[in-house]
């Protein structure tokens, strides 16, 4: 049996969403994701990014991806690596593949100077779990994923003034941003024309996708959305126990009062991620999370997600939405330099 890793080309993308259709995640929360419109979008994302192919005999039987971006390490910025989009077939799993996609992957990026690498598991995820601490990452932070319902819209009462964004608000979301996440490692320090570039790299994401709320002239709050059902198809295969229980809480609250339709296996989720967001004032950014929210009811959205410290006072912000949570872990593997290890972190909602 002939095995080889290269660089995925346009040709394979058929190949590589027959096959990716066939590798649904997880083994208490299963998902089944497809990259749309193509395979490729996915990573196109990333201003720097590689997808990589495993073959048995000539045969697409795996594929990883991997990007490299600034992150603050240790308190300073550097260049971290971040895998994601790992899948291999199911007739090909425990031979190695996915331990020989993540080596080339380290090297790709070490090659281009990368401090660490880093890879985010859903809760319950095992078998990617065990592959990846045998890959010598180590866990390093859980993380909140909010799933918030967005099935009626919500009075946004506030005297702060919201609004898109113009090209000229740059410069203040930029130091919004950065000086909201002061302190956390691997977040992606970021000024006016980084963010100007990731709006103009990201399809389906404008300045019209980013809202601010000001008081005084002054920029108290920044929220922006993007519509994930863009990028990913995503079908719920099967819900962990915590999402069942939420169901049945959900289902029970019913009787009461209107409540959302909870997530069920099969159905293929609509939904919308709030990336970046940051604020001086809590207030102002739970407005602005509902205003998002009442696009979403408008587009036809079932949720959307908003990813932080599970204890960040963002969390509640999110406080008036109906809301199923689930833990992502965050895994670690220093090449040359690590994460303060007690310090919060922060990485971009583009990564779930
Ligand atoms: C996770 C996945 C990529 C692993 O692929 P693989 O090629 O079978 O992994 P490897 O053969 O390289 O396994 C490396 C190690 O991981 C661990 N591992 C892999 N699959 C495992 C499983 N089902 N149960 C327990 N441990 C497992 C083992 O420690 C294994 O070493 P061993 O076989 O010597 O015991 C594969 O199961 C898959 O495609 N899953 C569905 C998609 C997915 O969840 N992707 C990851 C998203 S983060």
């Amino acid at each position: 049996m002939r095995i080889e890793i290269r660089e995925a080309c346009a040709g394979d993308g058929a190949n590589l969403t027959a096959l990716q259709t066939r590798c649904p995640q997880g083994t208490s929360i299963i998902m089944r994701i497809v990259n749309i419109p193509d395979f490729f979008s996915r990573a196109r994302l990333y201003a720097r990014s590689k997808v990589f192919v495993a073959l048995r005999d000539d045969e697409i039987v795996g594929s990883a991806a991997c990007a490299l971006r600034e992150g603050v390490v240790d308190g300073k910025p550097a260049p971290v690596g971040y895998l994601f989009q790992l899948f291999v077939a199911p007739e090909a799993r425990r031979s190695g593949l996915a331990g020989q996609l993540c080596r080339r992957r380290e090297e790709y990026l070490e090659e281009r100077g990368a401090v660490l690498s880093y890879t985010l598991i859903m809760e319950g995820n095992k078998p990617s779990i065990r592959y990846i601490e045998a890959q010598g990452y180590e866990h390093r932070r859980r993380l909140r994923v909010s799933c918030l319902y967005v099935h009626e819209k919500l009075d946004v009462e506030t005297d702060a003034r919201i609004r898109t964004a113009s090209a000229a608000d740059l410069s203040a979301v930029a130091e919004l941003l950065n000086t909201t996440w002061a302190g956390h490692e691997l977040r992606e320090p970021v000024s006016a024309d980084s963010l100007a570039a990731v709006i103009g790299r990201i399809p389906g994401y404008e300045l019209d996708n980013l809202l601010v709320a000001e008081r005084d002239s002054t920029m108290t709050a920044c929220a922006g959305y993007w519509q994930w059902d863009k990028f990913m198809d995503i079908t719920v295969e099967s819900l962990s126990a915590r999402m069942k229980l939420d169901a049945l809480r959900i289902k029970a609250e019913r009787l009461l009062h209107p409540m959302p339709d909870s997530l069920k296996p099969g159905q293929r989720v609509r939904q919308m991620m709030l990336t970046p967001m940051a604020f001086t004032d809590p207030n102002d950014l739970a407005a602005l999370v509902r205003t998002i929210g009442n696009i979403g009811v408008d587009v036809r959205a079932d949720v959307m997600y908003a990813l932080s410290e599970a204890d960040s006072p963002l969390v509640n912000t999110l406080a008036d939405y109906i809301h199923a949570d689930s833990d992502v872990h965050v895994y670690i593997k220093p090449f040359s330099r690590d994460i303060r290890q007690d310090s919060p972190i922060i990485v971009p909602g583009t990564d779930l």
